[in-house]
């Protein structure tokens, strides 16, 4: 019996009872301070009966050591979870996907105009425009089109209307939106988004639109022209109707289906 009562276990029924003591005195409406106060001196009584000096100082430093490591956990917990949170406004999960905010150049669609001229207030939209940098470079580059973009997250896209107030920007998902009306679709998104857009384009856009995307290549189409940007990103361009690199009838159908849809 005299074993079960070797050490730590002595501590261990200290700390206990010091917390006990602690939650007691606290639900018993003793303000917080003289609680840590009554529950500490307890823990000083216990020492009394540590047979070395290190003992002593662990049977007394355990609760307010305790209590101090559980409020700093605490407050480690509700800062990592508010960060979270801001991060889950600022990127929308589902945004995670396609490609968090890296912003264009300002400079990087100059060149773009000579291989894809466009009338004016020729629609143009940016999908997954960010902070608003691509519509920036869109109005450089063509300076009287009529400028459109879709956010995913909430924060980005006010941000955005700040900066581009000339610009229509709405918060939505660019899988969702009908591209269909725009005669350029603007990407900087990430590889992986590419077959997706490629997909989506090819059913809506109309012949003679065009799907430019910053630095990612669309791997299954063979592009109308490529121009390199000043940071060595190309501009990979694709005019409706895409050139693929392999035929697939159903592809293709698909957008026959699509084409006369939008027709009638
Ligand atoms: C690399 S940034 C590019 C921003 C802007 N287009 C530019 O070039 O400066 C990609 C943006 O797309 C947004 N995004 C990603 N997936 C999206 C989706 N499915 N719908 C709407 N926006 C999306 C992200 O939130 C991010 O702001």
């Amino acid at each position: 019996m005299r074993h079960l009562l070797n050490w730590p276990v002595p501590a261990l029924l200290a700390w206990f009872s010091v917390w006990i003591i602690y939650l007691s005195l606290d639900s018993a409406g003793l303000s917080a301070p003289w609680a840590i106060v009554c529950a500490c001196a307890a823990g000083v009584i216990f020492s009394i009966r540590g047979a070395t000096q290190a003992r002593r100082w662990a049977l007394a430093l355990g609760f307010p050591l305790s209590l101090l490591l559980l409020n700093t956990a605490v407050t480690f917990i509700w800062g990592w979870l508010a960060l979270l949170v801001i991060a889950a406004l600022v990127y929308p999960v589902r945004a995670w996907r396609d490609a968090s905010v890296f912003p264009t150049p300002l400079n990087a669609l100059r060149r773009v105009p000579t291989f894809a001229p466009l009338v004016d207030h020729a629609p143009m939209l940016d999908a997954g425009c960010g902070l608003g940098d691509g519509l920036l470079a869109l109005r450089l580059a063509y300076p009287r089109a009529s400028y459109y973009g879709i956010e995913a997250s909430w924060p980005l896209r006010i941000l955005a209307s700040m900066r581009c107030p000339w610009a229509k920007i709405w918060q939505g998902d660019i899988w969702d939106a009908e591209w269909g009306g725009y005669a350029l679709i603007y990407l900087f998104q990430r590889p992986g988004t590419m077959n997706r857009a490629v997909e989506k384009a090819h059913a809506e856009l109309k012949a003679g639109a065009w799907l430019i995307s910053l630095e990612f290549e669309a791997v299954d189409l063979i592009p109308t022209a490529v121009v390199q940007t000043g940071n060595d990103r190309p501009i990979w361009m694709y005019q409706q109707p895409f050139k693929f690199l392999k035929k697939n009838p159903q592809r293709d159908s698909k957008r026959r289906g699509a084409g006369k849809k939008r027709s009638s």
